[in-house]
């Protein structure tokens, strides 16, 4: 279970890479090592028995070779052969002088066994022939000390091999028990929201490090998600609601249609009725998917452009000012001498400016004065709508920003309730605030609605 659970874990996972890199340049560093110093031994050898030979063959007096003969058996004499060797033969090969049985043996440098030489299981020399006159001179020195200090060489590297794969594979095991520790309630968190428990989040811990901020995100995009799911949620509702209303009143249309019909009497009038009911309810869908589609489409901002909005607003005030004017009210756009541009859609924020006026020349009484604005407040721009109408309650203003959602004084006019939701997901759309305020908190009777839309500064949008 632990070994299997070993086995899965990224950071023992991780830890073996590494560890195989760390074992494979060992294995090279080993190598070239070995390589170096068994070079660096042959070489310091070799220097000392050619630099012998050199001593040894300076001594020659051609006219006196017996004397160099005895003077290397001499010398031979005082040589241990177990380390070092040295024989002079004739051209024959027959030994003259020299601790060691005569062998064969190429000129120059070489490395021989000489198993005639009782010692131990090293039977490795290092030897130097060369010609001394007619003669031939073998230096030679045993390599068991050098083969002892390279295998002294290998050992500590094997240990220290040994200790670092140790101190590896405990630094993996110690390092997935960590990682695994933090992921734990990363992993319950998500049991839990897939088990449909939507408000579970990942405990946040003290080291503000990759781990957390990555808990940090999944519990941003959970309560979005709780957001949405809950948005989802209430529009099922609300939409199921309000549509029952308009079919119960086309059913009941029909009905009378159909019994008027069996009466011979004539229905046209009922049709059209129908006809008017349907395309209410066709309205609602429309508005409901036009809402959904922009916060469908919400952070697709390429398409953006920089809107001029005073000219924004007077196009509109153009269009409406008749409209409020036969609906006996006043439209005006309050001059401002500062030029307010955003970056935006144009539609959408021509139909959220619209949506405001419509609702004041529809919910407000006659001889309403509705003035429209644009200003800079620390940076940001602004666009506000007031009017001087019956305004909504502050426990009302979160509400009517919900789809379908009407205040009981406006049930009997015309309306679904949607466009306060599409000016909020326009605002939403292009990360504006939306606040809804009295225009005149100190008059009772007509307080009055003021809906101002602030969007983000220039530095903001960057
Ligand atoms: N200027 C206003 N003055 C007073 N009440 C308002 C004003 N604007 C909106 N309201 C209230 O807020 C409610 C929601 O407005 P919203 O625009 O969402 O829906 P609606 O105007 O009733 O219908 P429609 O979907 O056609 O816009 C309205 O029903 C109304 O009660
Ligand atoms: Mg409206």
């Amino acid at each position: 279970m632990f070994l299997d659970r070993l086995y899965r874990s990224t950071a023992v996972k991780l830890a073996a890479v590494f560890f195989g890199f760390f074992l494979f340049l060992f294995l090279i560093a080993t190598s070239a090592t070995y390589l170096l110093v068994s070079h660096e031994l042959t070489k310091t050898v070799d220097d000392r028995i050619r630099a012998e030979y050199r001593i040894i063959a300076a001594q020659l007096d051609p006219e006196a070779s017996d004397d160099f003969v005895q003077n290397v058996q001499n010398l031979a004499d005082l040589r241990d052969p177990q380390l070092g060797i040295l024989l002079l033969t004739n051209k024959a090969g027959d030994r003259l002088a020299g601790n060691v049985e005569p062998f064969q043996v190429e000129e120059g440098g070489s490395t021989h066994a000489l198993p005639q030489i009782k010692r131990g299981d090293d039977y490795a020399y290092r030897l130097y022939s060369r010609p001394v006159g007619d003669m031939q001179l073998i230096v030679g020195q045993s390599l068991e000390d050098s083969h002892e200090l390279l295998e002294i060489t290998l050992v500590n590297l094997a240990w220290t091999a040994g200790l670092a794969i140790c101190l590896a594979i405990l630094g993996a095991i110690l390092l997935s028990r960590k990682v695994q520790q933090r992921l734990r309630p990363v992993a319950e968190t998500m049991d839990l929201v897939a088990d449909g428990n939507l408000t579970a989040r990942i405990p946040r811990q003290n080291p503000n490090d990759d781990l957390d901020r990555l808990s940090g995100t999944i519990n941003d995009a959970l309560d979005r998600l709780k957001l949405l799911v809950d948005g989802m949620r209430q529009v099922t509702t609300d939409i199921a609601h309000d549509l029952k209303t308009p079919l119960n009143r086309l059913s009941i249309i029909i009905e009378d249609a159909s019994r008027e019909q069996d009466n011979n009497e004539a229905v046209s009038g009922k049709l059209e009725a129908a006809r008017l009911e349907c395309e209410n309810i066709n309205q609602t869908f429309e508005a409901l998917l036009r809402i959904a589609q922009i916060e469908a489409s919400a952070h697709n901002n390429a398409h953006f452009a920089t809107i001029d909005v005073a000219s924004l607003i007077e196009t509109v005030a153009d269009i409406y000012s008749d409209v409020a004017i036969d609906a006996g009210m006043t439209l005006s756009v309050q001059p401002t001498s500062e030029s307010v541009s955003i970056k935006g859609d144009e539609r959408l924020l021509m139909q959220m400016l619209v949506n405001l006026v419509e609702n004041a020349i529809r919910h407000c009484p006659e001889d309403t004065a509705i003035t429209i604005d644009t200003h800079r407040k620390r940076g940001k721009p602004i666009i506000s709508v007031a009017d001087n109408g019956p305004g909504i309650p502050a426990s009302e203003r979160k509400n009517v920003l919900r789809r379908l959602y009407r205040l009981e004084q406006s049930r009997t006019t015309s309306g679904n309730g949607l466009g306060l939701a599409l000016v909020k997901a326009v605002a939403d759309f292009h990360d504006a605030e939306i606040q809804l305020m009295d225009s005149d908190p100190d008059n009772r009777e007509r307080p009055g609605l003021t809906i101002e839309i602030t969007f983000p500064s220039k530095a903001d949008q960057q």
